[in-house]
């Protein structure tokens, strides 16, 4: 929560200048008010678990008590349907969870428990609860788009009455062995034990159980009502104790839970669902984002350098986050992965709710004699989550690949983005009027910065009422979107899920009458605080909410915007100024009557839906791709914008810990993401905004951003040599967009990241699973590791294997090859950026430095080869995916995808057709058509072969001519040690969507 935006209220003007004076005299040490948000034995479900896994881990002859009735399993057509009996009391008590066991073509399986009493809504609910009966079901509605097909081929393998067996997958290596008693699975790859759920027996779902009112105690004469505090403190009353309570559990938090000043009145009571999982053998595990920690998970569970707290999922607007902490921020993705040599597996805990994950490491235990030497670590995980159904994706892999593709499959992949939205965004809070922008857009230009975006936080709107403009500061928003349009930029509005309760706002008005908004829990309108003071929320689970939404961004409605206007959506996770952890009352209800509670990690992503829709159809007819920018999300937000992450810190350790955290996203399914260049809050001194700069060039997500309270940064302020340092930076982005294209379409296609940890790509290398500083950009081979310390002048890159790598910049041979696991130490001065080139493979990027994306679109390419270790008799490959980078034409094949393959045995490069499954007959649109203009301007070949030398052209055939180019050959220095040897064939002329060779 942003406690100066509050003051800005009653108008920018008077608190800026408020602000200014204050932060110009000094720049708090800040950090996010920890207390505000939950800890685990503050979370009543999460202590509880906690409490539960400390009791069974401490039995040794603890069994648990959910067994599979043997009789009543059935299996047919991939799919396992059976009943689990928890027992619930000494009596022998039961209560029945069904289990379904899905084996899905793909080769992915998904265990499935519910709650039969709720399924068949044979509960009552406290409070007069309007809510659902039902554990919330409907995740799977907004996350789950394909992936579910089953696999008929499954066969059980063995069965009896212990115990069942299925095996699935590609030729049938993977394998199933669900125990009846205690219920157990084990998921083994050919025959080797992957993963085990409840090999711990933490599972643990609460089933519903009424609770026993007691007759209020008769006061005694001059006794007070008990307070707020005194009630919550207070013992379980007796009866309590007696309900089905297993012994030791603490009922205290069953019934109302307080946390600062709300108490949730919790209709349900306990719900939780939680289970443990093992991956066996693997001692890294990866994913469960947004955290700001390394990206190799840690412990949770206390020790030297390890969390004494889960990693907590729970969207949540946590402003100046801490650094190293498994705390929660504003979006989560419920997919982990776990690594060992040459082996990955996952798991995907489908759930909406508050989350916290454990995570521990043992050398494995099941087997005394492997301790010691050579034994293998397992990790041990400990999913938590409030309510909901137990609903787990699992995964066999064995490549981190597969794990992202499958992963991909079911839950979308990155949609393809507007090419503008890969360039650069400038951004602040705030542009405070149109004059300004046009003022930031024209020193740009006069800059030659480029950039393609142009940002306006809350104040550019009538007192915080979303949909309208401030009249005086921004009196023509549209002439602002010309001059924008004139150099092919955009502008990106803010738009806020939190709607002014005020009079005379028509949007209030219809978001009333229309009863498109959350409700509290009495199912009455919902109102809190939020920038614009008392306000309600938009409740985007509701279709009908939707289609409003949509009406409200058509053209004649938010008058000021126009075709190159598109939308920013933060605070959707929902911040809630004066809610339970600056959010909505997890009792409030949403459409459908769904709690808060059982949603809640949702709702930023259906927000960010609601908004994408409504900008697909502004206008009948006009079919382009939207751009949205989300600050909350969960799995599945990849198919619908970018994410960033956050309200982060000038300071260096942030600049730092953004890599992990870019990278954590792009293996958790959602690549499209940034950090806020510059640091948001405080004032970075021009060394780090610089450094900043040089990273941020390499997040797929490359936006400036500052608070309110930061002075003006814009790049051509810093001075030189920052400036040109930063500009350099810049060009170097816009120069390698044809190269992030194409990695964005890879993400689009397969679900993998965009900028990928070591573990990725090279999965055999034990030592480099951890590695979380250093990364390759798509398949370009470009391996960059970013200066993220002060005063640091080189940085030691952790070599990944034997091949060779070239500086980018320079082309000397940094690593000649033979170096795997070792580091290598590069230079890194404030003016150059660590990005080496990986030898075998070739690349494309555009050399004409211009203002933005759009006016390259047209630019000839230039290709870049960077020779491997093998040679001359070595091969080089990449390619290039280009297409409008606006519409949706590209789904009907108007876009050019190339193979590009340097074969140095031959000397030639020849180009190839990469669309395989593309329809011939496509007919040409408009853009393929101007797209027979553009094409390879230059060829660099880094590593050229000394037989080169002495050549001076190359012969180029191509759609059925032949002609000569010029090649100009540099030998090497230093007999190969320094600069290596490069060519450059000039002006190749051959189209960048035809076949073409060219040989030396
Ligand atoms: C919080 C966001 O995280 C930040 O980026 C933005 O500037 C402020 N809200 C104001 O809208």
């Amino acid at each position: 929560m942003l406690v100066s935006g509050q003051l800005s209220i009653g108008g920018w003007t008077a608190s800026l200048c408020l602000l200014a004076s204050v932060s110009t005299l000094f720049t708090p040490a800040v950090s996010v008010k920890e207390h505000d948000f939950k800890k685990c034995d503050q979370s009543g479900f999460c202590k509880r678990n906690r409490a539960f896994a400390d009791q069974v881990i401490a039995t040794s002859s603890w069994q648990s008590p959910y067994n599979v009735q043997s009789d009543s399993r059935s299996f047919k057509d991939g799919q396992l349907h059976a009943t689990i009996l928890k027992t619930i009391n000494d009596n022998g008590d039961t209560v029945r969870l069904p289990i379904t066991v899905s084996f899905l073509q793909s080769g992915v399986a998904r265990v499935t428990v519910d709650e039969e009493k709720r399924q068949k809504k044979e509960i009552e609910l406290r409070n007069d609860s309007k809510a659902r009966k039902e554990r919330y079901n409907e995740a799977e509605q907004w996350v789950i788009v394909g992936g579910l097909a089953l696999d008929t081929e499954a066969q059980v393998a063995y069965e009896d009455k212990s115990q069942i067996t299925v095996k699935y997958g590609p030729s049938s290596a993977f394998e199933a062995a669900i125990k009846f008693a205690p219920f157990g699975i084990e998921f083994k790859r050919d025959g080797k034990t992957q993963i085990r759920f409840n090999d711990r027996g933490l599972l643990n779902m609460e089933h519903w159980r009424p609770k026993i009112e007691q007759p209020e105690p008769e006061k005694q004469e001059g006794e007070g009502e008990a307070s707020e505090d005194e009630k919550k403190e207070e013992e379980p009353k007796e009866a309590e104790k007696k309900v089905e309570a297993p012994k030791g559990e603490d009922q205290s938090t069953w019934w109302d839970e307080s946390f600062g000043t709300n108490t949730d009145t919790k209709p349900r009571g306990p719900e939780s669902v939680a289970l443990d999982i093992s991956f066996v053998g693997f001692e890294h595990v990866f994913g469960i984002p947004s955290h700001a920690g390394p990206l190799s998970l840690k412990e949770t569970r206390g020790g030297s350098g390890n969390y004494d707290e889960p990693y907590r999922m729970y969207n949540a607007d946590v402003f100046e986050y801490i650094l190293d902490s498994p705390m929660t921020l504003y979006g989560s993705i419920p997919f982990m992965q776990a690594h060992r040599k040459d082996s990955s597996v996952g798991v995907f805990w489908l759930n909406a709710a508050e989350t916290w994950v454990d995570i521990t490491k043992a050398k494995d235990s099941k087997n005394p004699l492997a301790l010691g030497i050579g034994a293998k670590t397992s990790t041990h995980t400990h999913w938590i989550s409030e309510s909901g159904l137990l609903d787990v994706f699992v995964f066999l892999g064995p490549r981190p690949q597969d794990i992202t593709q499958k992963y991909g499959e079911l839950t979308g992949t990155t949609a393809m983005p507007q090419e503008f939205a890969i360039g650069y965004h400038q951004c602040r809070w705030n542009y405070v009027s149109d004059e300004d922008v046009k003022d930031v857009d024209r020193k740009m230009d006069k800059f030659k910065i480029p950039y393609d975006v142009i940002w306006l936080d809350i104040e550019y709107t009538d007192e915080k009422k979303y949909f309208t403009w401030d009249s005086h500061t921004f009196p023509d928003p549209i002439s602002m979107g010309k001059q924008l349009d004139s150099h092919g930029r955009k502008l990106v509005t803010i738009i806020d899920p939190h709607i002014k309760n005020v009079d005379n706002y028509p949007v209030v008005t219809e978001l009333k009458e229309g009863g498109h908004g959350a409700m509290n829990k009495d199912g009455n309108l919902f109102e809190g605080w939020c920038w614009p003071g008392s306000s309600h929320w938009i409740d985007a689970f509701s279709p009908a909410a939707r289609e409003w939404w949509k009406s409200l961004f058509k053209y004649d409605r938010f008058k000021g915007t126009m075709e190159n206007t598109w939308v920013w959506n933060d605070m959707n996770e929902p911040s809630v100024f004066n809610g339970p952890e600056t959010t909505m009352p997890k009792d409030n209800l949403h459409h459908g009557n769904w709690e808060h509670r059982d949603v809640h990690n949702l709702n930023g992503m259906t927000f960010h839906n609601a908004t994408h829709h409504a900008l697909v159809s502004r206008k009948t007819g006009e079919l382009r791709r939207p751009f949205v920018l989300t600050r909350s999300f969960f799995a599945g937000s990849q198919r619908i914008g970018a994410m960033w992450t956050g309200d982060n810190q000038a300071a260096w350790d942030h600049l730092h810990a953004s890599i992990p955290m870019v990278l954590s996203q792009g293996i958790a399914g959602f690549p499209f993401s940034g950090a806020d260049v510059g640091g948001f809050f405080g004032n970075p001194e021009k060394d780090l905004q610089t450094r900043w700069y040089q990273a941020g060039a390499f997040y797929p997500f490359f936006r400036g951003h500052a608070h309110i309270d930061a002075r003006r940064r814009e790049p051509y302020l810093a001075g030189e040599p920052y400036t040109s340092i930063i500009t350099a930076a810049l060009r170097l982005r816009y120069s390698l967009l044809p190269s992030w294209y194409t990695a964005f379409y890879r993400a689009h296609v397969d679900g993998s990241p965009i900028v990928k940890p070591m573990f990725y790509t090279h999965p055999g290398e034990e030592a480099g699973l951890a590695v979380d500083d250093q990364f390759f950009v798509g398949d370009t081979g470009l391996l960059v590791k970013p200066v993220t310390e002060e005063g640091k002048e080189s940085v030691d890159v952790w070599v990944p294997d034997d091949e060779v790598y070239y500086d980018y910049f320079a082309y000397d041979v940094v690593v000649a090859g033979g170096a795997k696991g070792k580091r290598v130490t590069v230079a890194a001065p404030l003016d150059k950026i660590p990005v080496l080139m990986r030898g075998g493979h070739v690349f494309a990027r555009r050399d004409v430095p211009r203002r933005s994306s759009a006016l390259m679109r047209w630019d000839d390419y230039t290709l870049v080869v960077s020779v491997g270790k093998e040679g001359k008799v070595g091969k080089a490959e990449g390619e290039l995916y280009v297409d409008d980078g606006d519409s949706f034409e590209f789904e009907q094949g108007q876009y050019v995808h190339r193979r590009f393959v340097f074969d140095a045995a031959e000397g030639s490069i020849v180009s190839v057709d990469a669309a395989e499954d593309k329809d011939k007959g496509v007919k040409e649109g408009e853009w393929m058509k101007k797209m027979h203009g553009v094409g390879v301007d230059k060829i660099i070949v880094v590593g050229a072969p000394a037989s080169w030398a002495g050549k001076k052209e190359v012969e180029v055939e191509s759609e059925g001519r032949k002609w000569k180019a010029a090649l100009e050959y540099t030998a090497a220095e230093k007999g190969g040690k320094g600069r290596a040897a490069f060519a450059v064939v000039k002006k190749v002329r051959a189209r960048i969507g035809a076949d073409w060779r060219v040989v030396v």
